[in-house]
């Protein structure tokens, strides 16, 4: 049997990490407190405090009481396989994940199981073509990042506000098409509904549903070529499938998700003047303008993928047990939550080499890490994986070639450990032209 946290450690967990992440806003941030927390929490992903419970009862799963219910902590290297190598018919997603997202899409992909979760995994598959590094409109999305990262660039892109917006369009572009270019309407009605969610107490139904799917479906009868919502008219779909139902997900990922891991990436890169020239170089040497080109920009992709492990947007994966289930020779109840806190185990000093440094590299040396599950894993991993690892690398070469940026707040310091949390909606950057630096660092290269 796994060892149970003391009533004390159960309180410290609930009320010093728990009560904070699910004020910050499980399905869309609350703002002020993102601030609050971020501000004045010294651990906020729970690294130091997981790490003092697996020495103090000696086991890398632990039951832990949230509410009235005794939930398993997963930090056992295979014990985390096997929960997400099992999902979703043995390990669904958790109630709390389930309930709140049926607010919004009931007939979600990450919600479902059995054959609704093989049939919608299908589609979502087919349309994000998840076994391809290139989407067959790769070129088409290239183009809409780099008009967007222009006409952004020309004003100012230096805060989090204008990655909101240069990502909400580019998202609208991408998933509906240019007509949906300055609909503020639809995602603003999808956020809504996604901050009803966050609440213990929900609506069954939000008054924002019809009016978002109604929106939906517009753009679904008159997909224009070249966009998601065409190709998701043209992949075989069943009545399981729910087809307008899938693209809230598409939607929120291409929006929120990813321009916070592409503002985080910005970051990293530029406060690492030796990495940045080392993507530079990578630029330089291929053709950043060509969907192949972005395809290319392996370090770039590491880069990505260092923000989203060291920073990860899905700190806790949430799943509970459908059936019995045996873990590392213990039994695990059916209907018990399960926890796996990708922000301990990601940042895991004893398992993991790399945990608080920026490394880039690792990525391409094609070593694997079952611990590393900022993307999922198993059979539920995103399946918007390589789509996203594109339109980062997109967005960032199509920055980092216009200018040279200069992270003005929060603070990262290549000589420190990289810190627990980054509030990207503090996040400042200043721009300069390129040329200027250029002969600036070969001026100093001179005199050196
Ligand atoms: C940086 C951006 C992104 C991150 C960090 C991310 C992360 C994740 C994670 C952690 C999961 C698994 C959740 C779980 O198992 O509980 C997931 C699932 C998923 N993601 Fe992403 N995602 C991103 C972008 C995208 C994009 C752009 C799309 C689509 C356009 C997408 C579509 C999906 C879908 C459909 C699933 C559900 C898969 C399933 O349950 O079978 N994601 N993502």
């Amino acid at each position: 049997m796994f060892p149970a946290l003391s009533s004390y450690d159960a309180l410290v967990y609930n009320l010093g990490y728990l009560v904070p992440y699910v004020m910050q806003g499980i399905f869309t941030e609350r703002r002020l407190w993102v601030h609050v927390w971020l501000r004045l929490h010294p651990d906020p992903g729970a690294v130091r405090f997981f790490g003092r419970m697996r020495r103090k009862y000696g086991s890398g799963c632990f039951w832990v009481r949230v509410g009235l219910r005794s939930s398993l902590v997963v930090l056992d290297r295979d014990a985390v396989r096997r929960v997400l190598e099992l999902s979703p018919d043995t390990y669904q997603s958790g109630s709390f994940k389930r309930e709140g997202m049926r607010v919004f899409m009931p007939k979600a992909v990450t919600i479902s199981r059995g054959e609704a979760w093989r049939d919608r995994r299908r589609f979502n598959e087919a349309v994000l073509e998840f076994h391809r590094s290139r989407h067959r409109y790769a070129a088409r999305f290239l183009s809409v990042v780099q008009e967007e990262v222009e006409l952004a660039s020309r004003a100012s892109l230096l805060s989090w506000d204008d990655f909101d917006r240069l990502f909400e369009t580019i998202t609208r572009r991408i998933v509906f098409g240019d007509v949906a270019r300055d609909d503020t309407e639809v995602l603003g009605l999808l956020r809504r509904m996604m901050a009803q969610a966050n609440w213990l107490i929900r609506p069954r139904r939000s008054r924002y549903f019809d009016p978002f799917y109604a929106r939906v479906r517009r753009y679904l009868d008159a997909a224009e070529p070249c966009s998601l919502a065409a190709l998701a008219r043209q992949v075989p779909a069943t009545e399981l499938t729910a087809v307008e139902q899938q693209i809230p997900h598409w939607l929120f990922a291409m929006w929120q998700t990813l321009g916070i891991n592409t503002a985080r990436a910005l970051a990293l890169i530029v406060a690492h003047r030796d990495v940045e020239r080392e993507v530079r170089r990578e630029m330089a040497g291929g053709c950043p303008t060509a969907s192949e080109g972005i395809d290319g920009l392996a370090l770039l992709g590491g880069c990505v993928q260092e923000a989203m492990r060291l920073f990860p947007t899905t700190p806790l994966l949430f799943r509970e047990t459908t059936v019995p289930d045996v873990l590392e020779g213990a039994a695990v109840p059916a209907r018990s939550p399960v926890l796996i806190p990708n922000s301990f185990n990601h940042r895991d000093r004893e398992r993991v080499a790399i945990a608080d440094a920026f490394c880039p590299a690792w990525w391409l040396s094609g070593e694997r890490e079952p611990l590393f599950n900022h993307l999922g894993g198993g059979a539920q991993v995103c399946a918007g994986r390589s789509l996203l690892l594109f339109l980062a690398k997109a967005v960032l070469a199509a920055l980092l070639s216009r200018r040279r940026y200069t992270l003005v707040r929060p603070a990262l310091s290549p000589a420190r450990p990289i810190p627990y949390a980054f509030n990207y909606l503090r996040a400042r950057f200043e721009a300069s032209p390129i040329e200027a630096d250029e002969n600036r660092d070969t001026l100093q290269r001179i005199h050196r």
